[in-house]
């Protein structure tokens, strides 16, 4: 039965396509454009905000050879000569000869190309280099893309995943060099997290990659649309949700893609057959729990004075927090107030938004603002900023 194709309506973790991917049709159209341009795009947004799905979602729509390299996991030079060695050899694998003897052919150095298979005769590519050769096999390694861009007239798209990362791989210059000649043959998407780190990579003079690229903004999903996809979701198996408690969900996860599947699959799985209040309350709840570990970590992560000032934050709504009252309130000069604010700024924690502050992480908000009971005085501002 088509019906019941996926056994869940509702996902979160990996990467979503098909019956979990929610809209981003602007997004996409955009990206695809870029793609068509051989444009360099720049994206950030937090963790767990569907960058990586967004990115794949819209390449598979495209007839462009990709390679995608997850920079989360690489701790150095050789061994990302290496990840993206493989990653670009499977995007252009046709048989292994062929691929290894375009290989040789462009590769001056001529290292060692290993290919192992595993039990499905997928192909692991790795090369095998002397130590004191890494740098030129890295700048070699760069170009195989374009030469294979050049040699088949193909486009090809690169995807960075991640990609703030690479500050600790001495390799920003090298790849800027290499990128800057790759011209409209290649776009490269470089996608990541940590919005201070990108910044600083894309936007700051002295860095490497100033001014390269074309900043793709993506917000999260709009109301309407996880309101279908939901309503959807729950009428595929027969069960059914109104408007107020989508409504309460999206309150809570303002749009955030992983919390917002993340709880409409929690109160999926906890409803026969229709939604009500405390089912969507207890789910709430219930998801704020699972990821209460994750919160607190965060919230050690930072000094005393970060913790203080984020309570303000919430307190003030994220707006106006320099009034005298509220800096009193919290025992803060404007100045130690500045540097506590520059200080979750770098960590991610909050960001800015038409000069309004608020937390990049929307549970996390409701998760601090619920264990401080110095923050239950209803604050100035409802209906913006943090709440
Ligand atoms: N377009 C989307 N529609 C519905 N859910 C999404 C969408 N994008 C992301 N999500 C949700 O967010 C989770 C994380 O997505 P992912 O693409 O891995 O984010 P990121 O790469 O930003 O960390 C997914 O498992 C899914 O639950
Ligand atoms: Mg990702």
């Amino acid at each position: 039965m088509i019906l019941n194709r996926v056994k869940k309506p509702f996902y979160y973790g990996g990467v979503v396509s098909q019956d979990h991917f929610c809209n981003r049709v602007q997004e996409i159209k955009e990206l695809k454009n870029d793609m068509d341009t051989g444009l360099n795009v720049l994206l950030y947004a937090p963790r767990r905000f569907g960058k990586t799905s967004l990115v794949l979602k819209a390449v598979k729509q495209t007839n462009y050879k990709y390679i995608f390299l997850d920079f989360m996991s690489i701790v150095d030079e050789e061994e990302f000569i290496n990840e993206y060695f493989n990653a670009i050899s499977k995007a252009l694998y046709t048989t292994s000869d062929n691929l290894i003897h375009f290989m040789k052919k462009i590769l001056g150095i001529r290292p060692n190309i290993n290919v192992e298979f595993d039990i499905n005769g997928m192909p692991t590519f790795s090369l095998n280099f002397n130590r004191r050769d890494t740098k030129s096999v890295l700048k070699e390694v760069l170009e195989i893309p374009y030469q294979y861009a050049k040699h088949s007239d193909e486009k090809i798209v690169i995807i960075f995943d991640e990609f703030q990362e690479v500050i600790n791989l001495n390799i920003e210059d090298k790849l800027r060099a290499a990128i800057q000649h790759h011209e409209d043959s290649i776009s490269y998407i470089f996608s990541g997290s940590k919005k201070s780190i990108m910044t600083k990579l894309f936007f700051d003079k002295s860095k490497s990659f100033y001014k390269s690229v074309k900043h793709l903004s993506i917000d999260k999903i709009n109301e309407s649309e996880w309101h279908k996809y939901i309503t959807q979701g729950f009428n595929k198996f027969d069960k059914f949700i109104e408007k107020d408690h989508i409504h309460k969900i999206l309150d809570i996860s303002k749009g955030f893609p992983y919390y917002t599947q993340q709880i409409a699959n929690e109160l999926f799985s906890l409803t026969n057959s229709k939604v009500d209040d405390d089912l969507v309350e207890y789910s709430i709840k219930s998801i704020i729990k699972k990821e209460e570990d994750l919160f607190l970590n965060e919230w050690h992560n930072l000094s005393q004075y970060q913790k203080k000032a984020l309570k303000l934050l919430i307190y003030a709504n994220g707006e106006a927090i320099y009034t005298k009252d509220t800096m009193e309130r919290f025992n803060f000069t404007s100045s130690s107030l500045k540097k506590a604010v520059e200080g979750l700024l770098n960590k991610d924690i909050i960001d800015l938004k038409t000069n309004i502050y608020y937390m990049q992480d929307p549970l996390m908000y409701k998760y601090i603002k619920e264990m401080s009971t110095t923050l239950s005085i209803t604050p100035v501002y409802r209906d913006k900023g943090l709440g």
